[in-house]
């Protein structure tokens, strides 16, 4: 019998730390269903959300600011243990007749934390010898401990770092343990939602995907689904979730625009339509994709170009299944904060990235989104429990235009022919010299200049390809990654050689910022 998995949950108001996602990745990972909200949620929201335990967030302001975020008073009055971290905890502190000041000293970074007296239950086993390593980022410090409150441990700056009233379940931590350069801080979270606020850790990939099943049955009851699979982790997943829970009532439809990697559409259709058994519609458009963008050099015009003919196909298809009622979509959580975050324009786009914008109004599909809850990290864990190849779950993610953006300027057949064969070459070095996993994201750069060569007796002159491989946690920034000479001499070698059309290949050692990840 399937049980509750959102019977448990933890509530975390964010104060607009750089780090609260984080937060709550740490207590998913604690096996615990969490939901990000606003710090100004409304205590009948709150109430009803029904928490077993609140976190709140650090943040960028001070809490002695004129209109410093506050929280609603009887937040602490509910009953529900609370963490606060670093601005959360400083608010704690006021709140019980605390004071917080700025710091002599601004610490960021690591610091060494020393204990004092017993740590109690939610700091066992936190400290190793009275001592644990923590990451500090804060300009304000707690002056002034408040009444009921024992100080657990300081460091050498700032003398209250951790505080607790045991009996009212209240914590605050100055320190970040959501980050991992709080190595035991992982530890810390886990103990709170699990022993201080009582969860059992529900949340598992097998859970998740029992419940999921259950609720989009529940969801469509006999209504036909469509959903556009592009081959990448999300929608592959989304498919897999729905079609376990609707079978053939799922139809997918899949669009080769013919800026996909090589083999790429065959995979799909191998994985999907042949191994699973999911309906598949397969639309070779490639010649459409070429005949739009024939002439447009513009990468903002080149990508409209390939969203907006993405969905009056998909639009066609989807009349043609006219009998459907919902529209799938592989959103993850992290979308569903960060569109949040653009309504209260917190956002800032410099490409526009999700090309993809839905379907028009007048099609009247409602929509399913079976991954709305899911982090990255979870919609993988998902995907590889419902038996999806590795290769898949774990594959570098791909721009919605393709190789679109990755042929610089005008997008010609010649050239991402070029360009696939030289990127299946790069990829199988980068999985045979096993640097594929530990690269974010790799990939080959079609650049239509020609440069002079000379092969066998003969002068070449031919296309040049830029190969790109770059680390980063969270693709806003990051840095190229080290190949090392061997293998890039051996990658460059064999894309020359193997690949009519190139006779020169470099390797992009450009950061992000400035540069950014794709070239378009
Ligand atoms: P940039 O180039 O902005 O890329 O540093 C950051 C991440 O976004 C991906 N990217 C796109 N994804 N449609 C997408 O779906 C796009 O138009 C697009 N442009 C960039 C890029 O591959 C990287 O992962």
């Amino acid at each position: 019998m399937s049980q509750d998995i959102h019977s448990e949950k933890i509530l975390i108001l964010d104060f607009g730390s750089q780090y609260t996602q984080l937060i709550a990745r740490r207590v998913r990972e604690a096996h615990v269903y969490c939901e990000l909200h606003p710090y100004d949620m409304a205590l009948d929201e709150i109430k009803a959300f029904a928490p077993k335990g609140i976190i709140l967030s650090g943040g960028p302001k001070s809490v002695y600011d004129e209109g410093a975020p506050a929280i609603a008073e009887e937040l602490f009055e509910l009953g529900v243990p609370v963490l606060g971290i670093c601005y959360g905890m400083q608010l704690m502190s006021c709140h019980f007749g605390g004071e917080v000041v700025p710091a002599g000293k601004r610490e960021y970074g690591h610091a060494e934390l020393q204990a004092q007296g017993t740590p109690g239950p939610l700091f066992d086993g936190f400290f190793v010898e009275g001592k644990s390593p923590v990451w500090m980022s804060h300009g304000d410090h707690v002056e002034k401990v408040p009444g009921n409150f024992e100080v657990v441990a300081g460091t050498a700056n700032a003398p209250v770092c951790a505080i607790q009233n045991v009996a009212r379940n209240l914590y605050g931590v100055q320190f970040h343990p959501e980050v991992n350069h709080t190595p035991r801080g992982e530890l810390l979270i886990d103990r709170f939602v699990r022993q201080i606020c009582d969860c059992s850790g529900q949340w598992t990939p097998g859970q998740i995907i029992e419940d999921a099943v259950i609720r989009i049955r529940e969801q469509v009851g006999t209504d036909k689904v469509i959903l556009g699979l592009s081959g990448g982790v999300d929608s592959s997943v989304a498919a897999t979730l729905i079609h376990r829970a609707i079978g053939d009532q799922l139809i997918c439809v899949f669009v080769d625009n013919g800026l996909l990697r090589l083999g790429e559409g065959d995979q799909v259709m191998d994985t999907f339509a042949e191994n699973m058994g999911v309906n598949v519609i397969r639309v070779d458009a490639e010649q459409r994709f070429l005949d739009g963008l024939a002439g447009v050099s513009d990468p903002e015009k080149k990508r409209k170009i390939i969203g907006g003919l993405f969905v009056d196909i998909f639009e066609e298809e989807a009349a043609k299944l006219s009998d459907a009622k919902w529209l799938a979509q592989g959103t993850i959580y992290p979308d569903v904060i960060e569109s949040a975050g653009a309504k209260t324009g917190k956002a800032h786009n410099i490409k526009s990235h999700h090309n993809v914008g839905g379907l028009p109004d007048y099609m009247k599909l409602s929509l399913l989104e079976p991954l709305r809850e899911l982090f990255k990290d979870e919609v993988r864990a998902v995907g590889e429990e419902m038996g999806l190849p590795h290769a898949m779950v774990w594959r570098h993610p791909f721009p919605g235009p393709g190789l679109g953006v990755r042929i610089l300027g005008e997008v010609k057949k010649e050239y991402a022919d070029i360009l696939r064969r030289a990127d299946a070459i790069y990829i199988e070095e980068l999985y045979r010299t096993g640097h594929y996993d530990k690269i974010s994201q790799a990939f080959a750069v079609f650049l239509p200049v020609k440069s002079v060569g000379v092969m066998g007796d003969g002068r070449t002159y031919e296309y040049v390809i830029a190969l790109r491989a770059v680390e980063t946690k969270d693709f806003m920034t990051a840095g190229w990654y080290p190949l090392p000479y061997a293998e890039l001499a051996h990658i460059s070698g064999r894309i020359i050689n193997e690949v009519k059309g190139v006779n020169r290949v470099t390797y992009d050692i450009s950061s992000k910022p400035p540069a950014t990840i794709e070239w378009e």
